[in-house]
């Protein structure tokens, strides 16, 4: 296979050529010749956009090279290959060790990754300081805690107010203090209770400004998605608030850190209305719909799927009290 580098290399040549040909030409040809100079250029330009589409198919593929299924254990460190920086904003209930426990074991796979936990909580609880020792992963352990009136109460419905976003600024303000415009890395917000397939790593590694990508399950739709045409986002597939600057969701999308820290004052906000956090985000990074990258078989590949945990109801704890005069052992982290 031809590398993405030969073939950078040999644009540039080919230009170059090009360019040398062309000032030759001019230093001599006589005036009525300029018209069918001006056909050569445009044939010219033709090819050079020819073989930019096809340097972006490269791109892709090399992505590729990384996902190495057959390979049973996979190592923690390669070199070179950049780093993502997952920010996951989690909460104390009921489910949060099982949640935590699934979406751990899927980042177990992944080379280079680092994670920053942030806990929406006036302190580091200890099931979670403890459940990070153990985990294997390299992490980064922080807590920030949402002000109770922009909780959600008990009977609330579960889209009154937003959710992590204290947690992802404090995650985002980690990033900007630790790591400097030499790190070669991506920013990823990844919820805890969403399906990540490790194919999706591999394609957002090499996010150059912002990568775009499908997430399944989401929108009240089968999935939401970027529309593609001629490798470039011209459009979405959405339903609910199509008008918003970048309609998707929190999981469909990666920054590349350098050029975040071109912009390290921007951050999501509790003022916005619901569904804008990620375009408050983008649009502080002066992102234009022609700058999104689209990633997973531009754009036709489920990697992701906005899974939700089902409330798990503890009615028979009470009952149990009742009859025995205790509920189970509270000694036994669940
Ligand atoms: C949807 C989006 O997928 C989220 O990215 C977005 O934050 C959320 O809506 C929103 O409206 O704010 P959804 O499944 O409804 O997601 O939200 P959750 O999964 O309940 O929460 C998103 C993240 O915030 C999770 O990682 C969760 O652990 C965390 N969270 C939730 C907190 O840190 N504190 C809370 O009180 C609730
Ligand atoms: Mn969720």
């Amino acid at each position: 296979m031809i590398s993405p580098r030969f073939k950078k290399k040999y644009l540039f040549l080919l230009f170059f050529v090009f360019q040398f040909f062309l000032m030759f030409y001019i230093s001599w040809c006589p005036a009525e010749d300029l018209s069918r100079m001006e056909k050569l250029v445009l044939i010219y330009q033709k090819q050079i956009m020819t073989q930019e589409i096809e340097l972006k198919k490269l791109k892709v593929t090399r992505s590729k090279i990384y996902y190495r299924t057959e390979q049973k254990v996979l190592p923690k460190y390669i070199k070179d290959l950049p780093y993502i920086y997952a920010i996951t904003p989690t909460y104390t209930r009921l489910e949060q060790k099982a949640e935590l426990t699934r979406l751990s074991q899927t980042l177990l796979h992944i080379p280079n990754f680092h994670w920053i936990v942030i806990e929406d909580a006036t302190t580091k609880t200890e099931l979670v300081t403890k459940f990070l020792k153990n985990s294997g992963l390299n992490y980064t352990h922080l807590n920030a805690l949402t002000p109770k009136h922009y909780k959600l109460e008990e009977k609330d419905p579960n889209w009154l107010k937003p959710r992590g976003v204290l947690q992802r600024n404090a995650g985002l303000e980690w990033i900007v203090t630790n790591q400097n415009s030499k790190s070669n890395g991506v920013i990823y917000f990844m919820d805890d209770d969403n399906t990540y397939s490790l194919k999706l790593f591999d394609e957002i590694r090499f996010t150059e400004k912002v990568s775009v990508w499908p997430v399944g399950l989401s929108g009240g739709l089968r999935f939401e998605s970027p529309i593609v045409t001629n490798n470039e986002v011209t459009n979405w597939f959405v339903f609910w608030k199509p008008e918003r600057p970048f309609p998707m969701d929190m999981a469909g999308f990666a920054i590349n850190l350098k050029f975040f820290l071109q912009y390290p004052e921007a951050r999501f906000s509790l003022r916005v209305q619901r569904g804008y956090q990620e375009s408050t985000l983008l649009s502080q990074l002066h992102v234009k719909l022609n700058d999104l990258e689209p990633k997973a078989n531009d754009c036709k590949e489920i990697l992701v799927w906005h899974t939700r945990t089902e409330k798990t109801k503890l009615k028979n704890e009470d009952k149990l009290k009742l009859k025995y005069g205790h509920g189970s052992d509270l000694s036994i982290e669940v």
